[in-house]
């Protein structure tokens, strides 16, 4: 694919957001041992991915990403991941159920350890530490030797990534997400409007589903409804731990990310020419670019270029965060590169990193209207120009957390303080996300209304 590439390329490139290891001898210890480590994620998944992402990339589906900011080590839980997952098929449903379209779902997780950071440095009480960069690379706690990076922290990460997908798998094919069990996804805490909704449409499906069994459709026969696809992805800005990851995979010789399924380029590391670009060029795992308002139509020519550069459908997604109220300003210059070079690309909308603000308690939060209007902004600059609206991208979790206001709860500016727990960003708390999906479904059948006529 990238002939002359090597997985070390990157080292040669200019690198930021990276960790300076103080010893580096420790470093090379844990980068000898990962590389000994199996892979998490094997390449024919990744290929399966990339081709499903095609067909969003084509119309044909719709991509649901979400999952934490920053997984952590101390929220690490199997009630966790069981949560988070069951509110992405719920999610996802009711996705499916809008669309009349699959949905494609990838979590954020079983990876998304590192953190980029806007400052170096934080401030508290008067005393100057260097910034958390997340638990694959320092601690959280604000003590100087919390925040020197320790290459240990990796193997941890690692470890924590292969449980997480275990799990994961076996929530996916074991029978958790058995289409019959949709009346069962719904969260303990989500009792308002949105879950009665959801109840609502769980038994259509379930009407459905009967119907079918009557004519002889069941899970044993059709093996699509006993299980899902869920794939992993992380923000591949740990370059040590990527490289360690990477294998050539053996059926087709090309290397292979083999940290997630997915990885990304986040807003702050897609500099054409620097180490993060460099490494995600020459892996074939589905790559994604976050989009932001400083990304330029030329800059971003030129990285569709190096990152598709044989323009393979569901290679590159698009991420585009640039605020409520920015996405008219920026969305359509993008999208008119996109149209020029004739690339193939997904367009997903993460409502969530342009929307950060501070709230009047000093909590960094994310107002909920602000999300939405987001979401909204980019259906209708996507709708203005013909183009498709792939998929959304949000910071989530399954648990009852008061971390972004607003929502049909009404989380107040007073209430942030009750049950914030995330290790970076707020996250969308289960009722949130699943109102969230509510409304997106509602854009989407916008959109099928629209494809239907474009075809008669
Ligand atoms: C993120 O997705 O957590 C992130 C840091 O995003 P961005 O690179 O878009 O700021
Ligand atoms: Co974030």
């Amino acid at each position: 694919m990238t002939k002359g590439w090597t997985k070390a390329d990157w080292r040669a490139k200019p690198r930021i957001q990276m960790p300076d290891y103080p010893d580096a001898a420790a470093l090379r210890v844990v980068e000898a041992q990962l590389s000994r480590m199996p892979p998490l994620v094997f390449a024919g998944e990744a290929r399966k991915l990339k081709r499903e992402l095609g067909k969003v990339a084509a119309g044909e589906a719709f991509l649901l990403q979400g999952g934490d900011c920053a997984e952590s080590f101390a929220e690490f839980s199997a009630d966790n991941i069981r949560d988070t997952f069951k509110v992405i098929l719920q999610m996802a449903i009711v996705l499916t159920w809008g669309a009349k379209l699959p949905v494609v779902k990838i979590g954020r997780v079983a990876g998304q350890f590192a953190k980029p950071r806007s400052a170096a440095t934080e401030v508290v009480g008067g005393q100057e530490l260097p910034s958390y960069r997340g638990d694959i690379i320092n601690g959280f706690d604000f003590t100087a030797d919390a925040r020197i990076p320790d290459p240990a922290r990796m193997l941890q990460a690692y470890t924590q990534a292969a449980a997480s997908l275990n799990l994961l798998r076996a929530f996916a094919s074991g029978g958790f997400a058995d289409m019959h069990r949709v009346q069962s996804w719904i969260s303990g805490f989500t009792e308002e409007d949105e879950a009665q909704k959801y109840r609502e449409v769980a038994s259509r499906i379930q009407d459905a589903m009967e119907f079918m069994a009557a004519a002889g459709v069941t899970s044993q026969t059709v093996h699509e409804m006993g299980s899902v696809d869920f794939y992993t992805s992380h923000e591949a800005l740990l370059l040590e731990y990527e490289e360690a990851l990477c294998r050539v995979d053996s059926t087709t010789g090309v290397p292979v990310a083999g940290s997630g399924h997915m990885i990304w380029i986040g807003d702050r590391t897609r500099q054409p020419d620097g180490a993060h670009v460099e490494f995600c060029r020459g892996v074939q795992n589905p790559i994604g670019m976050k989009c932001g308002p400083t990304t330029t139509a030329e800059d971003l020519k030129v990285l569709m270029a190096k990152l598709n550069p044989e323009n393979e459908a569901g290679r590159l997604t698009l991420i585009a965060r640039f605020g409520a109220g920015k996405v008219g300003d920026h969305l359509p210059r993008l999208i008119r590169a996109v149209q020029e070079e004739g690339a193939k690309v997904v367009w997903t909308c993460d409502p969530m990193h342009g929307n950060t603000i501070k709230s009047a308690s000093g909590y960094k939060t994310r107002p909920f209207e602000s999300v939405l209007r987001e979401v909204k902004e980019f259906f209708a600059v996507h709708k203005a120009e013909g183009t498709i609206p792939g998929g959304v991208h949000f910071e989530m979790t399954g648990k009852d957390v008061t971390e972004c206001t607003g929502g049909v709860r009404a989380v107040t500016d007073e209430d942030l303080s009750d049950r914030y727990h995330t290790a970076c960003d707020p996250r969308l708390n289960a009722s949130q996300s699943l109102e969230l999906a509510f409304l997106v479904a509602e854009e989407l059948q916008d959109r099928r209304t629209l494809q239907k006529a474009a075809s008669l």
